[in-house]
This record gives structure tokens, C-alpha cells and sequence, in this order.
């Protein structure tokens, strides 16, 4: 089986992977919005994944054919918990196996997972090989930072780069600057550089902050990232992806789209997920059309998909603008 980040196109575009927002029912809207090149999953706790309790953690790493291609993203502490979950991955049809060691939540860096290995090598250093045993033919990559309080892109991105990882994104902040200051794109631009002299077959993604693909496009420009990942930004817009960026979606098409997205969740993952977990997406699609703020506050009191949906029922065939 090919390696599927070497037939991606250059530039590609990759949807981040977002904690309860990026799951199997998004993704799939998504892909009818505007398909990037390559998705993640939400982040799967390896831990968890083999005890008895792993429900949970599976419904994050269930996918459709319309996914594709599709990274399965986990984190954890132990080596060998790696191993199982990247062998059970590869029985799942993903196309690659993506280790997080970027996420900044406090007690989780403090319990030496996600952005914690940046401070504790060895235990990197086993998890990548572990994963890669488990993962047999499935390419290997990691998700970081620059540093963990400090920037130290060169020794960390140097240290990644000695172990034939598929490919590293690069979100340019520290775990300690959350994303609470602008992305470092030089940095990231020096690990291109790096890369490029120690390791030119792994695959550098540069993420952070960008809002539109003419942004991404401008950037691989300037610092020769391959690809560029966008997070955020589709909850700016739900087509961010499209690389025609004339087309203009009128309120009515993305009421539309809510409601299938609310009939989805429903189907998909009936009791099984709080509602409230679908509230969070009211603000990407309730929006730019006259009396969308009262409308949000009236589908926030919302204590089910079919109260959505009949509210929703009443929404003019051509509301006017702001
Ligand atoms: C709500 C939310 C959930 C996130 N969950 C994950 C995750 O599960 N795994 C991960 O690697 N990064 C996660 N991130 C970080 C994003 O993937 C991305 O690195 C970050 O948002 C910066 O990119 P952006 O500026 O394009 O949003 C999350 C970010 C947000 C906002």
C-alpha cells in the first residue's frame, strides 16, 4: 500500500482535528461543503482504548468511504498501548496514524502526554517506534508545537526528524502561548529548512491561524510547507476548503445544511453524545442574515434535534441581509 501523504497534491489542504467538533457527522458535511485533501479524527486516548471502558474512545475512530483519505490521530503515555491501538487502527481502513504530542490542556502535559513529550524524549522516542511497529504499513506522523514554554523548533523538529515519521505538522506556538499570540510562521519555516537538509521525504504541514485557502496559498509560498492545516477557519466558513472562492452560499443553502447536520448527529449518535455538543455549531451556520443573533439565541435553548428542526421550519426562503 502507497504511502498516502506522497500522493497528495502540492500544496494540499488539511481539516485540524478538533475535539468534539471534527467527529464522523462533520467530516461528513464537510465533505458535501468543500473536501479538504487530507482529514483527521478528533484525538483517541490509547489508554482508554484498551481498557474495558473504550466505547467511548471508539466512536472517534469511526469513519466513511466518503472520508477518505483519513489520518486516525491518538495520544497517550503508554508505548505499548501505541502498539495495540495502532494494530486495531490498521484493521479500520485508516490511511495513516497520526500521534499528538501538541496538545497544551494542563493535566494532560502534566501526566507527560500530547505537548508533555516535548519535555521527555525517551518516552517520545518509544512511542514513535511503538506506534510504527503497530502501524506495519500505515505511515506514521506526528502533530506538535515549537516548544513546551519556550521555542525550541530546531532541537525538537531536529529530534522528530531522525525517526522517518511520514510526515510532522508544525502548529507554530508553544504549548504555553495556547493561541493566545500569532502563529510563528518563521518558525515553521525553519523547520522546512531542517527538513529539508536532514529528512527530505518527511512531509512538513504548517498550521496556524489561517482563514482561507489564498492564505495558504501565499504561505506555502513564502515558507515551503507542503501543506497547509486549517482549523478555525471553517467555523468562519463552512466552504473554506473550495478553491473557487468566488462562489457565495446564500443563507438559505446553509440553513440547509444545519438541518442535515442536525438530522445526522441525530441518527448517528442518538443519545450516545450530549446534545449540547451540537450547540457549538449554531455559530458557524446561524449567521449574516437580519435577525440571525435572535435566532441562535432561540436555538440555544434547543433540547433536542427535533426542537431544532421545527424551529428551523420557519426560516424564510429569502431572509434578508444585515
Ligand atoms: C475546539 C478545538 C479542538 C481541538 N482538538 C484537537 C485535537 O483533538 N487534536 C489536535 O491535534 N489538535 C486539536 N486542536 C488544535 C487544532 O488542531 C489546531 O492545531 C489549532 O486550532 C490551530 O489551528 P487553527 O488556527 O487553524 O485553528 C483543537 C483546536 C480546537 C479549537
Amino acid at each position: 500500500m502507497s504511502n498516502i501523504w506522497k500522493t497528495l497534491p502540492k500544496p494540499f489542504s488539511v481539516l485540524a482535528p478538533m475535539d468534539d467538533v471534527t467527529d464522523l457527522v462533520f467530516r461528513e458535511i464537510v465533505c458535501e461543503t468543500s473536501k479538504p485533501d487530507l482529514f483527521f479524527t478528533e484525538f483517541a486516548n490509547c489508554e482508554a482504548l484498551c481498557s474495558e471502558g473504550k466505547k467511548f474512545q471508539e466512536s472517534r475512530l469511526r469513519l466513511t468511504n466518503l472520508q477518505h483519505p483519513i489520518i486516525a490521530q491518538i495520544w497517550g503515555v503508554e508505548p505499548e498501548h501505541f502498539k495495540t491501538v495502532a494494530q486495531h487502527i490498521r484493521s479500520l481502513g485508516f490511511d495513516g496514524i497520526d500521534i499528538n504530542m501538541g496538545c497544551p490542556i494542563r493535566v494532560v502535559v502534566k501526566n507527560g502526554a500530547c505537548a508533555g513529550l516535548i519535555r521527555d524524549r525517551k518516552r517520545a522516542h518509544e512511542i514513535i517506534l511503538a506506534t510504527q511497529e503497530g502501524a506495519g504499513y500505515l505511515p506514521v506522523s506526528v502533530k506538535t508545537r515549537i516548544g513546551l514554554n519556550t521555542i525550541i523548533t530546531e532541537d525538537w523538529i531536529g529530534f522528530l526528524l531522525e525517526h522517518h515519521l511520514a510526515a510532522i505538522t508544525v502548529h507554530g506556538r508553544t504549548a504555553k502561548e495556547q493561541s493566545k499570540v500569532p502563529n510563528h510562521w518563521d518558525e515553521i519555516g525553519k523547520a522546512v529548512q531542517l527538513r529539508d537538509r536532514v529528512a527530505p521525504n518527511t512531509i512538513i504541514v504548517g498550521n496556524g491561524d489561517v482563514k482561507t485557502w489564498e492564505e495558504a496559498l501565499q504561505i506555502t509560498k513564502v515558507h515551503g510547507v507542503d501543506g497547509v492545516m486549517i482549523g478555525r477557519g471553517i467555523f468562519e466558513n463552512m466552504w473554506v476548503f473550495e478553491r473557487d472562492q468566488q462562489r457565495t452560499h446564500e443563507p438559505r443553502e446553509i440553513i440547509d445544511l444545519l438541518k442535515k447536520h442536525v438530522a445526522l448527529f441525530d441518527h448517528t449518535w442518538g443519545t450516545t453524545k450530549k446534545f449540547d455538543v451540537m450547540k457549538k455549531f449554531f455559530k458557524i451556520y446561524v449567521n449574516g442574515f437580519a435577525g440571525a443573533k435572535e435566532m441562535r439565541a432561540d436555538l440555544m435553548e434547543s433540547k433536542t434535534s427535533d426542537d431544532v428542526l421545527q424551529k428551523l421550519q420557519a426560516f424564510p426562503q429569502n431572509p434578508t441581509g444585515i
